[in-house]
């Protein structure tokens, strides 16, 4: 209806309708955001952000079919994550047997809405997140010129598919280790390949969509042991030849808990090396896990029994969360040079990950909460880009 007055109306009026209906309607105005005549556009994050660097996000592979989504995404976002079904166990859950129908239509949604995609990912370097088949031939371990074949066949497969619609890939995920001793995570991949598949993935993602931004991604990039590890991967891919133009650190941080000042250095660091960066997944948990993993996982218990904010998040914590958001966006905003994307993860805080990992409890780490509206995270990230 709004936007029927504001095709014909002088843009003073049209903006003081504005500005009454966001009185009488406080926790509407992201619906006024869509569809409205350039004299009157809702601050949203994709005009906000001006050209510095791409805002997107991970969003489920079903969205072509969950129109309650529909506005919030595309009235905020430029690019979007399919969030599993273009990994491995997706589309080639059996060799040979490709599943394309949900990327398709995800893909095709995308395009009916003019936005970007990204592909992720081709590789998942964990051996719990690749098929079985991968690493079997004939009964006996996959040896490493079959294992490189099945790989060749998975990209020109699937890069083949959609090189005309995705603009940046996710070539290769996770495939450095976390301890401090440790380069390369134990895996099949490297067990059977060393570093060759990460090489081989970016080249024949290359001769398959040679106009893309190939990235290579991973969590905790920022972490002392990780950061050094990183660089090495980006050094050592270069000088063999892959051709990677992006970092992903995936930004799956934890309220209380960012190291920004780490994370300023591995931003310098790849500006350095001359390497673009993405911010892939990004959230900021308010219901901290870390501790999980610690002391083998003598907490997992206690933690898993904890839902402490499903009845709402308490304001102290909305607003420390905006605090950090804010702190990251400023950090983010001194490197338009090098950052090309900054995407979170999931939509808004009912459908993040971490309502469910690594335990099931109420989470609120996005932008949005349950009823797709703005919470003090959202002015933050806007506020962030206003300021000189
Ligand atoms: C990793 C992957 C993503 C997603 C998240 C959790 O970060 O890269 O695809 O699975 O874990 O949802």
């Amino acid at each position: 209806m709004l936007r029927m007055f504001s095709r014909n109306l002088c843009p003073t009026l049209a903006t003081s309708i504005l500005a009454l209906s966001t009185m009488i309607l406080p926790t509407q105005p992201i619906l006024l955001a869509q569809n409205l005549d350039n004299e009157i556009s809702v601050e949203s994050l994709k005009s906000a952000v001006g050209n510095r660097y791409k805002i997107g996000v991970g969003v489920s592979d079903n969205i072509p079919t969950r129109k309650h989504d529909w506005q919030l995404l595309t009235s905020q976002f430029q690019i979007v994550t399919p969030e599993n079904s273009m990994k491995p166990q997706s589309i080639q859950p059996r060799e040979g047997e490709f599943q394309f129908d949900t990327c398709d239509k995800f893909v095709e949604f995308a395009k009916e809405n003019n936005l970007d995609i990204v592909g992720h990912c081709l590789v998942w370097a964990k051996d719990d997140r690749t098929p079985d088949w991968w690493f079997v031939e004939g009964g006996m371990p996959t040896s490493r010129e079959k294992l490189l074949e099945r790989l060749k066949t998975h990209i020109d497969a699937v890069v083949g598919r959609y090189a005309n619609d995705v603009s940046m890939w996710d070539v290769v995920n996770e495939a450095l280790d976390d301890s401090n001793d440790q380069y390369l995570r134990d895996s099949i991949w490297t067990r059977t390949t060393g570093e060759e598949f990460i090489v081989k993935a970016f080249q024949w993602t290359k001769e398959k969509d040679p106009d893309a931004i190939l990235i290579y991604n991973d969590y905790n990039n920022e972490y002392p042991g990780k950061l050094a590890k990183t660089l090495r991967l980006v050094k050592a891919l270069r000088m063999q030849g892959a051709p990677i133009d992006a970092l992903g650190i995936q930004g799956h941080f934890e309220l209380d808990a960012i190291k920004y000042d780490a994370l300023e250095s591995l931003l310098i660091a790849c500006r350095t090396e001359n390497i673009k960066v993405v911010i892939s997944e990004l959230d900021i948990d308010v219901v901290p896990r870390s501790r999980w993993w610690a002391e083998g996982g003598k907490y997992r218990d206690e933690m898993s029994k904890t839902d402490p904010y499903k009845d709402g998040c308490p304001e102290d914590v909305l607003k420390r969360q905006a605090e950090q958001y804010a702190h990251l966006f400023e950090l983010f905003n001194k490197f338009p040079d090098v950052i090309v994307r900054v995407s979170f993860w999931n939509l808004h805080d009912g459908e993040s990950w971490l309502n469910y990992f690594p335990w099931n409890r109420t989470n609120h780490p996005l932008l949005f909460d349950r009823n797709g509206q703005r919470k003090p995270a959202f002015e933050s990230v806007i506020n962030s880009w206003k300021a000189k």
